[in-house]
C-alpha cells in the first residue's frame, strides 16, 4: 500500500518502536532551532550533558523574542547564547536577522528532514515538506546531543484543497477555515497533511502561514508536499541543492479526509479571545479599530509585505489608527527597502518595528484600554496582547491593511479601490547570510561568556537507598505550575538563573517556602489532586530541585509535570489510600527506606517519624524512568552514559 508524506518521513527516521498510531516511537532529529526565550535553558541543559559538539546535521540559535527588556540580563543572555552556540557547533542568527521561523524557512529548511524547535510554531517549516515539531527545551537539548525524540505516533489527516482562492481571500483564511471546523483542541495527536489540486496556486510563504497556525489546532504538526512550487522557492533562495521532491503516493491512505473548496472561502477573522472563534468579516461588521499590527511568524514574508505596501501606496492610515509593521526577517526588510515598497509603507503613516516577534510576545505595542486591535498573528488569547480589556481579531495582512486605511474592520473586497497583486513574484531573494554566524571549528578556542544572570543548570545527586526530610509544604488540590513557579514580567528575565527564580517558588501561596526549604536542606512536598496542572513549564520542577526537594507525594499528578519531576530526579508518589493525606502535616519528618527495591515493586513505604505512623505510596515507573530517578535525573543519566 502507498504511503503518505508523514509515513515516509517517520519511516526514514524511526529508531525505536513501531509506526502504529497512538503508540510511542523514537525518531531521529536532523535539525534543531531555539529562540532566546527558551534557548538559554536548552543550552544550559546541553552543557550539563557533557558532550563536545551537537550531533545534528544543523542546529541554529535565533534571537528574536526578548529584544526590549530593560537591564543587563537580556544582553547577557544573548551573549551567552552566541558564545555557547559557537562552542557547540551551532549556527547563531543575530538579533535583527529575523524571526526564527521566517529565517529558518528562508535559509535552513529542508524537505524530508526532521526539525525539533523549542518554540510551538516550529511547524512553520512544514510549508516546504519538513516534519517540524515544537517541543520543550530539554527535548531540543537531547536532540542536539543525538538522542531520539519520542512522539506519540500521530493520526494523519488529509486536508484536500480544491479550486482557487478568490482575490483578497488568502492562505490565512484557509487555516482559519480549518480552525473553524476542527477547533483548538481538534488536532491533538494528529498531523495535518495538505494536498489536492488547490496546492498548485499556493506559494511556499502562503503554505507556511497555514502550517504555522496549524499549531493552534493543538496538532503535532502540519505539512505540505515538496513539489514544483517548493522547487521554485529553493531556486529563489539560491538553495536548489537542498530541495528534494516529496509527495504522497497516489494510493496513500489517511485516518480522515477534510475537503476545502477554496472558491467558497471568504475573508475571515478569529474574533476575541480564541483562534477558533471564526467569523466572516460580514458577520462582525464594520467595527471601529484602534490598532492594526502586521507581522509575526505567521504573516511577515516578502509576499505579505509587498501586498501590504500595494494597499498602502498613495493612501493614509486613518487618523485614529496606529498601524505597526514588523517584517519577518532582514531579507524581507532589505528587499522592500531596496525596491521602494518600504517608502510607500512609511509614507502611509505606518510605524516600522524591528525584524522580530515584537508585539506578538508582548514586547511593546500593547493596545489601549478597551481597544480593538486587528493583528496578523496566530494567537489572541485573553490578555496576550498585554491589555486585558483589549479585543484582538486575527486576520490576513490584506484585511489588516485595508482596515487600517478605513479605520474599521473591513472586508478587503469592499474597498473602493482595486489592486492587482499578480506581478508580485520573486525569482531571486536577496541573499546575505552575514548575520548568521558559523560556529568555530575548534571548540577549544571558544570561551562561553556568562554574565551574572547565567547560572549553571541545577543537577540532582544520585538517589540513595534511604530518603529522610521534612514536609516543606502541604498544598491543596489543583496546584498549577504557575503556583509552583510563577512567571511574570519581573521574573521573565531570570529564566537562565534558577538560583534567583527558586526564591519565588510557591511565593504566591507561601512566601516562606524557599526559606524553609533552604533551612531544612530540602525535603518533601505533599500535594492534593491534580498536582502540577497547567503549562509544561520545566522551571516548576527545576526550582524545587534546586531547593533540595527529593520527592512529591500527591493524591494525583498532572501528566507533564510528573514527567518533568522524573526528568529532574524528583520522585512523584501517589497516596495508595487517599485518607493518609489528612494524617500528615507540614514540617513532619518522613523517611523512606529500600528505595531501589520499592521502585521496582511500584510501591514505597513512607514513615512519619513525628506521628509514628506509616503508609504506602504508589511509585509505578518503567525501567527507563527508574534508571533516570536513581541517576538523579535525565541529564545525569545521559552524562553518565556519555562518560563511559
Ligand atoms: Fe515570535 Fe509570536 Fe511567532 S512570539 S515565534 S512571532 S508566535
Amino acid at each position: 500500500m502507498g504511503r503518505n508524506i508523514v509515513e515516509k518521513i517517520l519511516d526514514k527516521h524511526l529508531v525505536e518502536g513501531e509506526l502504529v498510531a497512538g503508540t510511542t516511537a523514537g525518531i531521529r532529529i536532523d535539525r534543531t532551532l531555539t529562540q532566546d526565550s527558551t534557548g538559554t535553558m536548552a543550552y544550559l541543559q546541553l552543557e550539563a550533558m557533557g558532550i563536545d559538539k551537537v550531533k545534528t546535521k544543523r542546529s541554529v540559535a535565533y534571537i528574536d523574542h526578548n529584544m526590549l527588556q530593560q537591564g543587563f540580563e537580556n544582553a547577557d543572555d544573548h551573549k551567552y547564547i552566541q558564545t555557547v552556540a559557537n562552542k557547540f557547533g551551532i549556527y547563531f542568527s543575530k538579533p535583527g536577522n529575523g524571526i526564527c521561523h521566517q529565517v529558518n524557512l528562508e535559509r535552513f529548511s529542508v524537505p524530508g528532514d526532521t526539525l525539533l524547535g523549542s518554540d510551538s510554531h516550529t511547524p512553520t517549516a512544514g510549508g516546504v515538506g519538513m516534519l517540524a515539531i515544537g517541543a520543550g527545551g530539554l527535548d531540543v537539548a537531547l536532540a542536539m546531543a543525538g538522542e531520539p525524540y519520542y512522539i506519540k505516533v500521530p493520526k494523519v489527516i488529509k486536508v484536500n484543497l480544491r479550486g482557487k482562492l478568490n482575490p483578497m481571500v488568502t492562505s490565512k483564511d484557509i487555516i482559519l477555515e480549518v480552525l473553524k471546523r476542527q477547533t483548538v483542541k481538534g488536532g491533538v495527536g494528529k498531523v495535518y497533511e495538505y494536498g489536492g489540486p488547490g496546492l498548485a496556486n499556493l506559494s511556499v510563504p502562503q503554505r507556511a502561514t497555514i502550517t504555522n497556525m496549524g499549531a493552534e489546532l493543538g496538532a503535532t504538526t502540519s505539512i505540505f508536499p515538496s513539489d514544483d512550487k517548493t522547487r521554485e522557492y529553493f531556486i529563489a533562495e539560491d538553495r536548489l541543492e537542498d530541495w528534494v521532491e516529496l509527495v504522497a503516493d497516489p494510493d496513500a491512505s489517511y485516518d480522515e479526509v477534510i475537503d476545502i473548496d477554496l472558491d467558497q472561502l471568504v475573508p475571515m477573522v478569529a474574533a476575541p479571545h480564541s483562534p477558533d472563534n471564526i467569523k466572516s468579516c460580514k458577520e462582525v461588521g464594520r467595527i471601529k479599530v484602534d490598532q492594526v499590527a502586521i507581522g509575526s511568524c505567521t504573516n511577515s514574508s516578502y509576499e505579505d509585505l509587498m501586498k501590504v505596501s500595494r494597499i498602502l501606496k498613495g493612501r493614509k492610515v486613518a487618523d485614529h489608527v496606529s498601524l505597526v509593521i514588523a517584517p519577518g526577517s532582514r531579507q524581507v526588510m532589505e528587499m522592500i527597502a531596496r525596491n521602494g515598497a518600504l517608502a510607500d509603507i512609511i509614507s502611509s503613516g505606518a510605524r516600522i518595528l524591528e525584524n522580530s516577534c515584537g508585539p506578538c510576545i508582548g514586547m511593546g505595542q500593547s493596545p489601549g484600554t478597551d481597544a480593538i486591535s486587528i493583528r496578523t498573528f496566530n494567537r489572541n488569547f485573553y490578555g496576550r496582547s498585554g491589555t486585558n480589556s483589549a479585543q484582538v481579531y486575527l486576520a490576513s495582512p490584506e484585511l489588516a491593511a485595508v482596515s487600517a486605511i478605513y479605520g474599521c474592520l473591513m472586508d478587503p473586497r469592499d474597498a473602493d479601490f482595486d489592486i492587482d497583486f499578480s506581478d508580485i513574484h520573486v525569482d531571486h531573494f536577496l541573499i546575505d547570510d552575514s548575520m548568521i554566524i558559523s560556529p568555530d571549528q575548534d571548540p577549544r578556542n571558544v570561551e562561553v561568556v556568562r554574565g551574572p544572570n547565567i547560572k549553571p543548570f541545577p543537577l540532582n545527586t544520585k538517589l540513595t537507598d534511604r530518603l529522610e526530610g521534612r514536609i516543606i509544604i502541604k498544598t491543596e488540590d489543583n496546584i498549577t505550575t504557575d503556583h509552583i513557579m510563577p512567571s511574570n514580567a519581573k521574573l521573565l528575565p531570570y529564566r537562565s538563573n534558577i538560583p534567583h527564580l527558586a526564591n519565588f517558588c510557591f511565593s504566591t501561596i507561601d512566601e516562606d517556602f524557599a526559606k524553609r526549604a533552604k533551612e531544612n536542606k530540602g525535603g518533601f512536598i505533599v500535594g492534593g489532586d491534580n498536582y502540577g496542572q497547567g503549562s509544561s513549564r520545566e522551571h516548576a520542577a527545576l526550582a524545587p530541585l534546586y531547593l533540595g526537594i527529593k520527592g512529591v507525594i500527591a493524591k494525583s499528578f498532572a501528566r507533564i509535570h510528573k514527567a518533568n519531576l522524573i526528568n529532574s530526579g524528583i520522585i512523584p508518589m501517589e497516596f495508595e489510600n487517599l485518607d493518609d493525606y489528612d494524617k500528615i502535616d507540614q514540617m513532619d519528618v518522613l523517611t523512606i527506606d529500600n528505595i531501589y527495591q520499592g521502585l521496582k515493586d511500584g510501591r514505597l513505604e513512607v514513615k512519619d517519624e513525628e506521628k509514628n505512623i506509616s503508609f504506602f505510596v504508589k511509585a509505578n515507573f518503567n525501567n527507563k524512568e527508574i534508571d533516570m530517578l536513581m541517576a538523579g535525573g535525565k541529564l545525569n543519566s545521559i552524562k553518565m552514559r556519555n562518560s563511559k
